[in-house]
C-alpha cells in the first residue's frame, strides 16, 4: 500500500535522476523537465451525499493537445464521506487514470492523473495538492440524515504534466537498471 502510494512522486524522481546526460540510445526520456501541459478539470467535487452513506469524487477531464476526454469516478458506500482511491483508478477511458490519495502524517489530499497512449509508450502525468479543507453541508430540512461532509476544493482547475516518452531498446537485452 505504502509503496503503491508513493510510487507517483517516486517516478517523478526517478525521471528526473535518469535525465542526467549520460550516452545511452535506449534510455527513456523525458520531452520536457518543465511542463509539458496542462490537464483541464471541470465538475470537480469530493463528497457525501444527503441521506446516503455514499460518497464520490468525481470530475471530467480533458487535454486539448491530445484530445483525450475523460469522465472519472470512485464511490465509496463507507464512511468516511471524502474518498480516496488509488492510483491507477481507470476513468470511463481507460487510457486515462487517476487516484485520490491521502498519506497521514502527510496533512491532506493529493489528484495523480495520468495519460497513456502511443501504444502504451507516452506517459503525461501530474499531481496537484487538494489540501484537507473538510466541510459539512447542514441540511436546511433540519433532517440530520441530510447533511454530508465535502472537501472545499475548486470545482475547476489545472494540472500540470510532465510528458515521458518510453523508447525501449531494440534488442532483446535486458534494458540497463538505472544506477543509484
Ligand atoms: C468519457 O466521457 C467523456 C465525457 O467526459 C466523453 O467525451 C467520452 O466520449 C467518454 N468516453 C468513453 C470511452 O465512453
Ligand atoms: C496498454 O496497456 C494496457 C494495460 O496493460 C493493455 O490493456 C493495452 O492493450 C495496451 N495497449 C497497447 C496499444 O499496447
Amino acid at each position: 500500500m505504502q509503496l503503491k502510494s508513493y510510487l507517483l512522486p517516486l517516478l517523478s524522481v526517478a525521471s528526473t535522476l535518469t535525465a542526467t546526460p549520460i550516452a545511452s540510445p535506449d534510455k527513456a526520456s523525458l520531452e520536457s523537465r518543465s511542463a509539458a501541459g496542462c490537464f483541464e478539470i471541470t465538475q470537480f467535487r469530493n463528497s457525501g451525499s444527503p441521506h446516503s452513506i455514499s460518497a464520490t469524487v468525481s470530475f471530467d477531464v480533458v487535454d486539448r493537445s491530445t484530445n483525450a476526454a475523460a469522465t472519472c469516478r470512485a464511490i465509496l458506500s463507507i464512511q468516511p464521506s471524502i474518498v480516496t482511491t488509488q492510483f491507477p483508478t481507470y476513468c470511463n477511458d481507460t487510457t486515462v487514470a487517476f487516484g485520490f490519495q491521502y498519506n497521514p502524517p502527510f496533512p491532506g489530499y493529493w489528484l495523480s492523473i495520468a495519460h497513456i497512449y502511443n501504444n502504451n509508450n507516452t506517459v503525461d502525468a501530474g499531481a496537484v495538492w487538494a489540501g484537507r479543507d473538510i466541510r459539512r453541508y447542514d441540511n436546511p430540512s433540519g433532517n440530520p440524515n441530510g447533511d454530508y461532509d465535502y472537501l472545499n476544493y475548486p470545482a475547476e482547475f489545472s494540472v500540470a504534466y510532465n510528458r515521458h516518452v518510453q523508447q525501449l531498446p531494440i534488442s532483446t537485452a535486458a534494458a540497463p537498471v538505472p544506477t543509484p
